[in-house]
């Protein structure tokens, strides 16, 4: 058997040949960056602080609710469970959005999560910053459920 290694556009190949079979690629995300992803994810102070401009009615959370049917229940699942078709080859999972620690978080603190991103979960920055204060309000609305 014969391996090496080849630096393709930052990922790792692993080639290898095994008793005359044809040549195996598998190429591997940087393990570094992942490892670098999984501890717990905090919002520095001064976005936590940072106060959902759109107030709790009806028409808010509506707007929430359809950004998060086109964009996130993929992966976060229709009730915001963290359990949408995506989530299966996902690790870490998607977050829970009905669970105590999602909720305990302040407004800001999620509004920065959805804008940034991390790892498996896309930033969001791209959306009009409205239509992520309303994913907040959205949100708030699955506690415990
Ligand atoms: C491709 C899958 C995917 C999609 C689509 C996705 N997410 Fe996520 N989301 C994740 C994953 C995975 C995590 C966990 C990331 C981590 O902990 O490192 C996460 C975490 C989060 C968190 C952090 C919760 C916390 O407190 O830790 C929030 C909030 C969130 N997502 C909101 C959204 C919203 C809103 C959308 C749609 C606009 C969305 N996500 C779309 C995969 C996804």
């Amino acid at each position: 058997m014969r391996v090496r290694f080849v630096n393709v556009d930052g990922t790792i190949r692993f080639r290898f040949r095994c008793h005359r079979r044809p040549l195996d690629d598998v190429a591997l995300a940087r393990p570094v960056e992942v490892a670098a992803q999984t501890g717990p994810w905090v919002a520095p102070d001064s976005e936590k602080a940072k106060k959902n401009p759109l107030p709790a009615d009806k028409k808010t959370i509506e707007q929430g609710e359809k950004v998060a049917k086109i964009n996130c229940v993929s992966c976060h699942g229709p009730l915001g469970k963290g359990n949408g078709p995506a989530a299966v080859a996902l690790n870490p999972k998607p977050a829970d959005w009905t669970s105590k620690r999602v909720q305990d978080e302040p407004d800001g603190e999620i509004f920065w999560k959805i804008t940034t991103g991390r790892g498996a979960m896309p930033s969001w920055r791209h959306l009009p910053e409205n239509d992520r204060w309303a994913l907040v309000r959205y949100i708030r609305t699955l506690a415990g459920k």
